[in-house]
């Protein structure tokens, strides 16, 4: 496996870093796997050298924390590994959906969500315990918080870092203006930066090409996008009717995939992909993440829910595309409305 830098960190990740929302409880979103089916696919990915995880507290209302520090204590070294997680959203079984509760009731409690530093400490201490860990090597705030101010985040976020609590922070999907600005009040005032960006960036959703990504690249901050594979879209097996006749549980179950892809023009960007990826010899998912690794990005945030998944993840670090390639998969792409922030 090929490692890198995070960003202008000392960190050394792998190439691809799994995303452990698929483990943790059905009950959450009928597609995630339970303790028992997903170990099998975290030691793999283990065995093949992925050091780089990725969590939240809201996935599985924390089971997914509670599951990534279970089996990365079975499988790993501590100081060989990469832990990132995250936190924004309320968690509990009702919030599967970020800020709305299931049925469009309640509204989350006070403090119980965003980014005061409040919220912030009582979140790092609830993930710690959930982690089984006592530090965090990466701790993203997954949403921009509008009703914080921005220097009350940075400092917090600088103070559990001086706390020994966390080793490094990152953003998640936001307007590059925001980013900027967080920047700005951590450099002004001598805290922590983010050393990441984990937005959502994948081969039919390129819309971060316009300003976050170079905002990035001419900073140094590392590239960890999530939905590399657009939710499975990219993979080959979606169609329109996947709501009622889908090939997995994902494709039938997953709600937030439709709201994000299955446009005619995200079918054409398949049509595309799976055309080189024939005549290459690979699967959708190896060109994929390649095409991504192509593009500069330290390290794609994938999700596997099958054995053989992971090993056409981990195909994809090895995987050479010329330039024409590149430009044969990204031709015909339609720009679409910003999508993955809230
Ligand atoms: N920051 C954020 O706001 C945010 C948002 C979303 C996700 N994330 C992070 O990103 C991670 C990945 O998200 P994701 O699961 O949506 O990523 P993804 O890699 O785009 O999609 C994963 C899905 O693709 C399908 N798949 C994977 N490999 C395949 C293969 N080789 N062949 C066929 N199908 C394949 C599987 O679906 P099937 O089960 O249908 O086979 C799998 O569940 C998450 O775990 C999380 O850590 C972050």
């Amino acid at each position: 496996m090929q490692t890198t830098r995070l960003g202008r960190t000392g960190l050394v990740v792998s190439r691809l870093c799994l995303g452990m929302m698929s483990y943790g409880l059905p009950a959450w979103r009928p597609w995630v796997l339970d303790e028992a089916a997903s170990r099998p696919i975290v030691k793999h990915a283990v065995e093949c050298g992925i050091n780089f995880f990725d969590t939240a507290d809201m996935y599985s209302a924390g089971e997914s924390e509670v599951l990534t520090g279970r089996f990365l204590r079975e499988f790993c070294r501590r100081d060989e590994i990469v832990v990132a997680t995250k936190l924004f959203h309320p968690v509990g079984l009702e919030f599967s959906s970020g800020m709305a509760a299931k049925g469009g009731g309640r509204r989350p409690p006070p403090n119980t969500h965003g980014l005061s530093r409040k919220r912030i400490f009582h979140a790092v201490d609830a993930s710690l315990e959930r982690l089984g860990m006592d530090y965090i090597d990466l701790y993203q705030i997954h949403r921009w918080d509008p009703a914080t101010p921005i220097e009350e985040t940075m400092e917090a976020l600088h103070d559990v870092v001086k706390a020994g609590k966390v080793r490094h922070i990152g953003a998640s999907s936001m307007w590059a203006w925001q980013f900027a600005k967080a920047q700005e009040v951590a450099r002004a005032n001598r805290w922590t930066p983010f050393a990441s960006m984990q937005n959502h960036y994948n081969l039919a959703y390129r819309e971060e090409e316009r300003e976050m990504i170079p905002l990035c690249r001419d900073q140094g901050v590392a590239l960890i996008p999530w939905s590399p594979l657009a939710r499975g879209f990219l993979a080959g097996n979606r169609r329109a009717d996947d709501a009622t006749a889908g090939a997995t549980t994902r494709a039938r179950s997953d709600e937030i995939a439709p709201k994000l892809y299955y446009r005619a023009s995200d079918f054409a960007t398949v049509e595309r992909l799976g055309t080189l990826a024939k005549a290459k010899g690979v699967s959708n998912a190896t060109l994929a993440y390649a095409w991504l690794l192509h593009k500069g990005v330290t390290a794609p945030i994938f999700g596997a829910t099958k054995l053989p998944q992971i090993d056409q993840a981990v195909a994809a670090v090895e995987l050479t595309l010329s330039a024409e390639e590149v430009a044969q998969l990204e031709a015909g792409y339609e720009p679409h409305p910003v999508l993955g922030h809230s």
